[in-house]
Formats: C-alpha cells, sequence, structure tokens
C-alpha cells in the first residue's frame, strides 16, 4: 500500500445505514461515529416525527394518507447536524426538543406506516446522503433508503433492555413508565409489522445485539467494520 492510496481510502465518503428498533443505542453510535468520522449524522425518524407535529398542529388524522403528503409537500423539514445534538427545524422553527414528547412519539408512529408518506420521505433522505460521508439512521435506511449503503449495521437489544434505556434517557419513573414502556411495545410492533418496510435487518446488514455490551464496546465494532469497509 502505498501513500497515495492511503489518501484515496481515507477520502472515501462512505454512506453509513444504522437501522433497529427504538432503544438498541442507533443514535448514540450514529452521532459518535459520525463526529469521529467527520461525517453527518441525519435521523431519518426525526423527520416522520416533524412531519407527525405538523399533522398534530393541523389537526390532520395520522390516517390521512393523502392528507398527510400534503402536509409534507408543503412542509419545510431541516435536519442539522451539530455538535452537542442535532437540531430539527419545522418550517423554519426549532422543533429538535418539541418532538421527542409522548404524542409526537405515537403520531410518528402512526404517519410513518403510509406507503405514500414513506416515499416522500425516502426521496429526501437519498437527496440528502447522496453524496457519502454520512450516518444515516432509522429503520429501512439499508433495506430502502440506501440498499447500496457502504455498511449496514443492524442493532438490537433484548426489549427488557431497551425498554430500560429509554427509561433512563427520558428520566421516567415510576406510575408512567409502565406506560411508557407498553407505548415503546406497540411502536415496535407497528414498525416490525407494517406492510410498508417494515423493520427488518437487510440481508447484508451486520447484525449487533447490544444487550450485554457498553457503548464503547459497540463504537469499537462498529468502527473497526468502517475500516474494512474503507480497504475494500
Ligand atoms: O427513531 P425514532 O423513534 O425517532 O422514529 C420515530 C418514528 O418514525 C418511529 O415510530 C419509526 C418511524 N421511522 C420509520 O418508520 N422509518 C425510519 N427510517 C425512521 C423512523
Amino acid at each position: 500500500m502505498n501513500d497515495h492510496s492511503t489518501d484515496e481510502q481515507s477520502s472515501r465518503k462512505l454512506i453509513i445505514a444504522i437501522d433497529g428498533p427504538a432503544g438498541a443505542g442507533k443514535s448514540t453510535i450514529a452521532s459518535r461515529l459520525a463526529r469521529k468520522l467527520g461525517y453527518v449524522n441525519l435521523e431519518s425518524g426525526a423527520m416522520y416525527r416533524a412531519l407527525a407535529l405538523k399533522a398534530i398542529e393541523r389537526d390532520a388524522s395520522f390516517d390521512d394518507e393523502a392528507a398527510l403528503v400534503k402536509l409534507a409537500e408543503n412542509a419545510r423539514i431541516q435536519l442539522e447536524p451539530a455538535i452537542g445534538g442535532n437540531r430539527t427545524l419545522l418550517d423554519g422553527r426549532d422543533v429538535s426538543s418539541r418532538i421527542r414528547e409522548r404524542d409526537v412519539s405515537e403520531a410518528a408512529s402512526r404517519v410513518s406506516v403510509h406507503p405514500k408518506v414513506r416515499a416522500w420521505m425516502v426521496a429526501r433522505q437519498r437527496e440528502m446522503g447522496a453524496g457519502g460521508g454520512v450516518v444515516m439512521e432509522g429503520r429501512d435506511i439499508g433495506t430502502k433508503v440506501f440498499p447500496h449503503a457502504d455498511l449496514k449495521i443492524f442493532l438490537d437489544a433484548d426489549p427488557v433492555v431497551r425498554e430500560q434505556r429509554r427509561m433512563t434517557q427520558q428520566k421516567i419513573k415510576g406510575d408512567v413508565a409502565a406506560s411508557v414502556a407498553a407505548e415503546l411495545r406497540e411502536r415496535d410492533r407497528r414498525d416490525r409489522t407494517r406492510v410498508a418496510s417494515p423493520l427488518v435487518a437487510a440481508a447484508d446488514a451486520v447484525v449487533i445485539n447490544s444487550t450485554g455490551l457498553t457503548e464503547d464496546e459497540v463504537l469499537a465494532r462498529v468502527e473497526g467494520l468502517v475500516k474494512e469497509r474503507m480497504r475494500d
């Protein structure tokens, strides 16, 4: 290997897809990996959440596919990757915190079942990631958005562990914990059983089960795979 080939390898801008259920650790790993590589971290879920928020604010039915597509077409949904946390803008307004609330989580899960809503999202996500140098996370990135991604990770973990992580992340305790856990299970079920692009590992994805692993261990594994792909 000469210096020239090393330069070429390090400047190759990969498309990295990280898919998996909620609470498996995708966001943390994706943002840490992107930071290390100098890549952009795009959270596709934030786009579904932004559209869901718009539907809530406009009083649109989550079951009305045509109305939701129209809302999407008239919305400006921007993902702004930033150190210290990605920002999501909806029609120029910073909705980064609002879209994490329970009502929006539920609505996002429901609006994301519609094939035409998904088609609109997938087209935007392809435009955003086309140039490479991107770590995109979601449910269908390796199967649908970038079926030719350079590296596909499917990050999973035991359901109980995922629920616990979510509770810790969102500082949820006491009585609400049980209902939040039940909502998470229901969203999971909807993701895995919907007809359009259900949550499933791509045939060529590397499946990592993070149940007994620390964040650093998962990251080290993913970084090892990135290095391999850069050599390919
Ligand atoms: O990853 P998240 O929890 O922020 O995603 C919000 C919702 O959007 C979730 O219910 C699944 C859905 N989603 C999807 O269907 N496809 C994606 N690529 C990303 C998210």
